[in-house]
């Protein structure tokens, strides 16, 4: 996903928006770009394919004296990885230059309008369509004054369709920034006589924790230290200045090589954060603060729909199991990006939840918004603050698992576990789950970070299995019941960081079609932590082994595997069943990690995928 930081103030702007951008690699990109303009209204710009090394190799940012600048990290939509597609991007006459998240859908049309008006172009991208639409709308301007900016950039919006997040310079105003959004996150950090626009927090925590979040069909008009910001029908908007609730430490690395094994490594923490405030000993159950108003509702629900993507379907998926075995309310799973067209029928007592941790996922807001058309109540759970979910649910839940910067979703997932595992005793004790039932859940709740420090403690064991099996193309990754959901995110695990094809199914699945993979080139990651149901689990073991597949096995103590039974064997430790993917799953993330690293992939930016996909 693409990267916006733009400053300006009093300080040089260069090295702050660069280093800005490196904070902002995580969301995964291709090329890079800054633009700075001086007193004077002249711009300088510096473009890059590749990294943001790249791009600051290429100039000596530190001796540019402009304080006012806009920087970009891209993620190929429109046109290929060029130094001419990379942003900023200039206008035709020069007059503007502008940064742009999202996807203009009638970037034709205006393409068309504009060369009809000896308009040229040098790129490719939606983005030069835009800034060249703004510029003419400015050149049809009549009146004078800085007021004649804003107005320009209203009515050129007015006339997109699509989505956006932008900052722009214009060379007529020196000393002013304008920033707008409409579908893709843009947060304005408030400094010491300086602002800092970008597009997360992790680009501004390290100058201020207070942050103005724009919404949709805003726009701010940053001039010296004053700051405006408005709507496009030229509303003043009273802006609410709110704190980042987390520090700048929390997105470093520390002493880990990668932001994937640091957040893996903090997930004892992160549950522990999802748990805490949400404990009632006195009821023998869970409450969350946040869901409140839909009280009365959840008393009384027929029906629950998940949508999420990606990892946070998985942890859907696991949801569906747990709320309806402890609460007996029918749950449906969609992916966001199919339930938004398929027009499935909602009765009513039917609450829809969007899962996400972003909060900005596009599909995933585009479910929330047609659950919305239809007139179901939507709830939200997301690890971001102030994130575009968080504000267009009607309540929800704050995973507070601090920033997860790796694409591949880790800490993310398992505190989503643990909050939809706390979920499902909640609707479950509003129904007909016992007392004692509640209680046992609360007593492994409060265990499970110890548990999770100890299952992290099994990373050496994993790195060296890993060793046994980075070879390999591909792999099958299976399990039952609560596990056919870990079995598909410790595929999808592997998949996204180490580009093995790795494929997840329910392992009783197998004979109808899979067991066809199955040789010594295709080894098989199996996960079973049910006692009674291991007989069976033997029973495909032995089917694999049978084909001379390979298994890893991830079980719990419990679990009377004799050695030899398979190629490798992994012990978890045991805990409640709701809370027992948790555990299970941290092999997995292991093995994906190392395997990754032995294969030589970047493992925090793998290839072509964003941390935030806010595209469709
Ligand atoms: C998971 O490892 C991936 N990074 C991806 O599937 C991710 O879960 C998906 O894009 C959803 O992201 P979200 O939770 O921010 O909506």
């Amino acid at each position: 996903m693409c990267g916006i930081v733009a400053y300006i103030g009093q300080r040089r702007a260069a090295p702050l928006i660069l280093d800005g951008l490196q904070r902002l690699e995580y969301r995964g990109y291709d090329s890079a770009g800054i633009g700075l303009m001086d007193s004077a209204g002249s711009f300088e710009l510096h473009r890059s394919v590749g990294r943001v090394a790249a791009l600051a190799e290429s100039f000596e940012a530190g001796k540019i004296s402009a304080t006012l600048g806009i920087g970009h990290t891209r993620w190929a939509t429109h046109g290929g990885v060029t130094v001419s597609n990379a942003h900023p991007q200039l206008s035709c006459h020069g007059q503007f230059l502008l940064v742009h998240n999202g996807v203009i859908e009638n970037f034709r049309e205006l393409r068309q309008f504009l060369v009809e008006r000896e308009y040229s172009f040098a790129s490719d991208t939606d983005t030069e369509v835009l800034v060249n639409w703004i510029e003419f709308c400015y050149r049809q301007e009549s009146g004078v004054g800085i007021g004649i900016l804003p107005q320009a950039l209203r009515k050129a919006l007015k006339g997109v369709q699509g989505t956006y997040g932008l900052a722009l310079l214009c060379r007529d105003f020196p000393g002013t920034l304008l920033a707008a959004r409409n579908g893709s996150p843009l947060l304005i950090g408030v400094g010491k006589e300086e602002h800092i626009v970008a597009s997360d927090a992790a680009a501004i925590v390290t100058h201020t924790s207070q942050v103005i979040y724009l919404r949709d069909r805003e726009l701010a008009l940053m001039s010296g230290d004053e700051l405006q910001v408005s709507t496009l029908q030229a509303e003043k908007v009273l802006t609410q200045v709110c704190a980042i609730d987390w520090a700048a430490e929390e997105v470093q690395k520390g002493p880990h090589e990668h932001y994937m094994h640091k957040e893996i490594h903090e997930q004892a923490q992160a549950i522990t954060e999802a748990l805490r405030g949400h404990v009632d000993e006195r009821l023998a159950s869970t409450r969350f603060g946040g869901i409140e108003p839909l009280a009365q509702e959840l008393r009384g629900l027929h029906r629950l729909i998940f949508c999420a993507c990606g990892s946070a379907w998985h942890a859907c998926l696991e949801a569906e199991y747990l709320i309806e075995h402890y609460a007996r309310i029918p749950v449906e799973v969609e992916y966001a990006s199919e339930f938004r067209y398929r027009h499935p029928p909602l009765a009513r007592h039917t609450l829809v939840i969007v899962v996400s941790q972003s909060g900005e996922t596009l599909d995933t807001l585009a479910a929330l918004a047609e659950a919305k058309r239809r007139g179901c109540s939507v709830m939200g759970i997301t690890n971001v603050i102030g994130s575009s979910i968080a504000r267009e649910t009607d309540c929800g839940i704050y995973q507070h698992a601090g920033p997860e910067m790796g694409v591949a979703s880790t800490k993310a997932f398992t505190s989503q576990l643990c909050l939809l595992a706390m979920l499902a005793i909640h609707l479950g004790r509003l129904r007909d789950l016992d007392y004692d039932e509640g209680l046992a859940f609360l007593r492994a709740l409060r265990e499970l970070p110890q548990k999770i420090e100890e299952t992290l403690r099994l990373e050496q064991e994993i790195s060296e299995l890993a060793q046994r099996y980075a070879a390999h193309e591909q792999m099958l990754f299976l399990g039952r019941q609560t596990l056919f959901p870990i079995a598909l995110e410790g595929a999808l695990k592997l998949k996204e960081i180490a580009y093995v094809q790795a494929q997840g199914y329910p392992i009783a699945e197998m004979k109808h079609g899979p067991i066809a993979l199955i040789s010594e080139k295709c080894p098989s990651f199996i996960f079973e932590t049910q006692a009674s149901l291991f007989p069976k689990t033997r029973s495909n073991i032995q089917e694999i082994r049978a084909r001379r597949g390979k298994v890893i096995l991830v079980t719990t103590p419990d679990i009377p595997c004799d050695a030899g039974e398979c190629e490798e064997h992994v012990v978890v430790p045991k805990t409640h069943p709701a809370l027992q993917p948790i555990l299970a799953i941290i092999p997995a993330q292991f093995f994906a990690y190392h395997v990754a690293l032995l294969r030589g992939c970047d493992v925090d930016r793998p290839r072509n995928l964003a941390k935030s996909v806010t595209v469709e």
